[in-house]
């Protein structure tokens, strides 16, 4: 009994100290307990698996989101009255990911829509900052845009825009891997998030896939080189990760016809 006590202190210790800690608060709760489950299952003291747990958490969310900071200040400009779309350029440079498609963004999503004809609901998986991006999709600002994202710093300043530029739709502060709340969406995009869902869960891409049952279109991606810009077999391995995905869904694969990120989308037969 004492002994169940003192792990359950101890996994109270390193919850509390990544909760306090200024690179993991932001994180959803039951990604800080997961993290410190698998600490407290690798390390005698709370010390040590602190440290591990941070180090992971770096690992996998800290490389992205480079200059968050001043989110804040970009959406003040915005309600003040500065123009969106040069707004949303500097915001979308503050996540490497979108910071990535910047320089081809417009054509980014017209070949997305080409492909799967005008949405009525998106619902953006793990969607990081990419909802700055919807100025230069050449949607009308009625479609309706739900995101889901881990990181309370984005899903704040998204539900704020949203807000701010009456669009439908809002931010939910959710973890993937715990479910996809009901969207009713036509289109679910999940952009250059699956390597980092299955360095989370092995097994998350395809489970993701079944939880999106309901959606006729799936669009995936991948980059074409890592955040340290080494090009390796990245585009035949993630071609090939796509198909495999396509395939465990059973859903056609079509892959879209842009150079600089791979881009498939998945469909119902
Ligand atoms: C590589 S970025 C891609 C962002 C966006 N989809 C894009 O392409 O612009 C991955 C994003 O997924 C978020 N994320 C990672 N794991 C998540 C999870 N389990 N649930 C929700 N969001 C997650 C991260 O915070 C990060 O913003």
């Amino acid at each position: 009994m004492a002994e169940r006590q003192d792990v359950s202190d101890f996994r109270q210790t390193v919850i509390e100290g990544l909760a306090s800690s200024s690179r993991c608060r932001h994180l959803t709760a039951g990604l800080l307990a997961r993290t410190a489950d698998w600490a407290v299952a690798r390390h005698a003291k709370p010390g040590p698996a602190l440290k591990a747990a941070k180090r992971k958490l770096h690992q996998v969310f800290g490389a992205y989101a480079v200059k968050l900071d001043s989110l804040e200040h970009h959406l003040d400009a915005l309600e003040a009255g500065d123009e969106t779309h040069a707004v949303c350029r500097r915001i979308l440079r503050l996540h490497h990911s979108t910071a990535e498609r910047l320089s081809f963004v417009e054509s980014f999503h017209a070949t997305i829509w080409n492909h799967c004809g005008t949405p009525r609901h998106i619902l953006d998986l793990a969607a990081g900052l990419n909802a700055f991006s919807l100025p230069f999709s050449g949607l009308d600002p009625a479609v309706c845009y739900t995101a889901i994202e881990i990181d309370r710093r984005m899903v704040d300043a998204v539900s704020r825009f949203l807000a701010v530029t009456h669009r439908p739709g809002g931010c939910l502060w959710h973890d993937v891997l715990d479910g996809i709340p009901p969207a009713n969406a036509d289109v679910a995009l999940v952009l250059k998030t699956l390597p980092c869902l299955e360095r989370q869960k092995p097994g998350a891409a395809v489970d993701l896939m079944h939880r999106l049952e309901d959606i006729p279109d799936i669009v995936v991606s991948y980059p074409v080189r890592s955040l340290g810009g080494v090009r390796k077999n990245m585009p035949q391995t993630y071609r090939a990760q796509a198909q495999a995905l396509a395939a465990a869904s059973g859903r056609d694969i079509t892959f879209l016809d842009l150079n600089q990120e791979i881009v498939a989308v998945l469909s119902h037969h």
